[in-house]
C-alpha cells in the first residue's frame, strides 16, 4: 500500500466532497496539501483531551492540574500588561507586530527572519510537518515520544511511521535510527527533551547524528522543552540551521512562558523548506496581535524566566524526594515533568488521582505501566504527595 497520499485518497476520504472545495479551482498549494482529517486523526485525539477537562472540571475539588505540563506561573505580568495594551488595535490583522516577533526571534538565535515561521502554537507546525512529509514518505519516530499515540489510518490515506524503540536507557537510539534511514525516510522525529520520558540527548551527539542523516532526510528537533535543558542555547540544535543544514526546529512559549492558553509557537529552518512548510499551515493569520505583543514582552522579562526555572527546579527536587521515599523510581528529567513506572494500571491511578482532585497522565511501554506528573506549584506537589499516597494504599 503506498505511503504517498494522492488526490485520489483525499477524495475517497469524503472531506472535500463534504466542505465543497473544488479541486480544479483551487490554488496549486491548496490542490497539493493533504487534508489533516486524512493523515492523522488530531480531532480524536482533541476530543480525548476534551474528556479530560470535562472530567477536571466535573471533579470534586481540583487541587492540582498536573497532566498538560503546563506552567502555573504564566504568563508573566509583562505579557499580561502587553496584552491589554495590544488588545484595542486588534481590530487590525496582525501583520506589522507579528513581523516583530519574528525579527526578535531569528535575532535571538542568530538566523535571519526568513529562517522563522510563526505558528499558534507548535501543535500546528507540528502537525503540518507530518503533513508535509507524508506527501513525500515515511515518517520515523521513537517509540515512545510525543506523538507515537498519533497514529495514521489504515484505508490507504496512510501516513506511514517508522517506530525505533527507545534504549534500555531510555534514549533515542540513534545509530539504529541512522541504520534505518532510507530513500523512503522523508521526516525524522526527534523530540528533545522527549515527551513523556523528559530524557534528553547529549547534543553532541545528537549534532554528529544531524550531520549524518541530514543530507538524507529532514531531521526534525522538537525542543518545546528545551527551556528546561541545563545549558539550552548550546543544548539546542539551531546551530545546524545556522549551518545550512535540513534540520527544522519547532519551540513553543507553552511552556517556560506559560503560554499554553495564548498559542505561540515557531520553527527555525531553512527558507525553502519553511515556504514548503507553510502550505500546510492555516493561512499565516493564527497568530494573533494580543499573543504576538505578549512574546516579545515574554522574551524581554527575564527575571520572570529564571523565576519559572527556580521554582521548577525546586518543585522537581521535592517530587523526585516524595517518589524516592515511597520507593518509587523515575526518570531524571530534564522538563518540566516526571515520568516513573508505576505499580498498578495507569487507567486505575488516574482515576483514583482524579477523585482526590489531582490531575496527572498515564503511559504504557516496555511492558510496564507509568504516571506522568507535570511540575507545579509546592502547593500542587503537596496535593500530588498526598493524593498519591492514598491512590496506592
Ligand atoms: C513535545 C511537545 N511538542 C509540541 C507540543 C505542542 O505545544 P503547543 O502546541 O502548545 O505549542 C507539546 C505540548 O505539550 C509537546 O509536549
Amino acid at each position: 500500500m503506498s505511503s504517498i497520499l494522492n488526490r485520489r485518497d483525499w477524495l475517497k476520504s469524503g472531506l472535500l466532497a463534504s466542505t465543497g472545495i473544488v479541486l480544479g479551482q483551487s490554488s496549486p498549494a491548496l490542490a497539493a496539501r493533504p487534508t489533516s482529517f486524512g493523515v492523522l486523526d488530531v480531532y480524536a485525539e482533541r476530543e480525548m483531551e476534551l474528556a479530560q477537562e470535562a472530567l477536571l472540571a466535573a471533579a470534586p475539588q481540583i487541587k492540582a492540574r498536573l497532566s498538560s505540563n503546563e506552567n502555573p506561573w504564566g504568563p508573566s505580568p509583562a505579557a499580561i500588561k502587553a496584552i491589554s495594551e495590544a488588545a484595542p488595535k486588534a481590530f487590525l490583522y496582525a501583520g506589522a507586530i507579528t513581523m516583530e516577533l519574528r525579527k526578535a526571534i531569528a535575532e535571538m538565535n542568530g538566523v535571519t527572519p526568513d529562517q522563522v515561521l510563526l505558528g499558534a502554537g507548535s501543535s500546528e507546525l507540528l502537525m503540518a510537518s507530518l503533513m508535509m512529509a507524508a506527501t513525500k514518505g515515511k515518517v520515523m519516530i521513537a517509540e515512545t515520544c510525543y506523538i507515537s499515540g498519533r497514529d495514521a489510518r489504515e484505508d490507504g490515506a496512510t501516513m506511514k511511521m517508522d517506530r525505533v524503540p527507545l534504549t534500555k536507557d531510555y534514549q533515542y537510539d540513534l545509530d539504529t535510527m541512522s541504520t534505518r534511514v532510507n530513500a523512503e525516510t522523508a521526516l525524522i522525529y526527534i523530540c528533545n527533551p522527549n515527551n513523556p520520558t523528559g530524557v534528553m540527548l547529549p547534543s553532541e551527539k545528537l549534532k554528529s547524528f544531524c550531520d549524518t542523516v541530514s543530507p538524507k532526510s529532514t531531521v526534525l528537533v522538537d525542543e518545546a522543552y528545551i527551556d528546561y535543558a541545563p545549558t539550552p542555547a548550546t543544548d539546542s540544535m539551531v546551530e545546524c540551521v545556522r549551518k545550512g543544514q535540513n534540520v527544522l526546529i519547532l519551540r513553543t512559549l507553552s511552556k517556560l512562558h506559560g503560554f499554553a492558553g495564548l498559542r505561540i509557537g515557531y520553527a527555525l529552518g531553512q527558507p525553502a523548506l519553511l515556504k514548503d512548510l507553510r502550505k500546510y499551515c492555516s493561512g499565516g493569520f493564527t497568530v494573533s496581535t494580543t499573543s504576538a505583543a505578549a512574546a516579545i514582552a515574554s522574551f524581554k522579562d527575564k527575571a520572570f524566566q529564571e523565576m519559572v526555572l527556580k521554582n521548577t527546579l525546586e518543585s522537581k527536587k521535592f517530587l523526585y524526594d516524595t517518589l524516592k521515599a515511597m520507593d518509587y523510581k523515575y526518570l531524571p528529567s530534564s522538563a518540566n515533568f516526571v515520568l516513573f513506572p508505576i505499580k498498578m494500571k495507569g487507567q486505575m491511578l488516574l482515576q483514583k488521582m482524579m477523585a482526590e482532585g489531582v490531575s496527572v497522565r498515564s503511559w504504557s511501554f516496555d511492558q510496564q505501566d507509568w504516571c506522568r506528573v507535570s511540575i507545579g506549584t509546592m502547593d500542587e506537589m503537596k496535593a500530588f504527595k498526598e493524593a498519591f499516597a492514598k491512590s496506592i494504599s
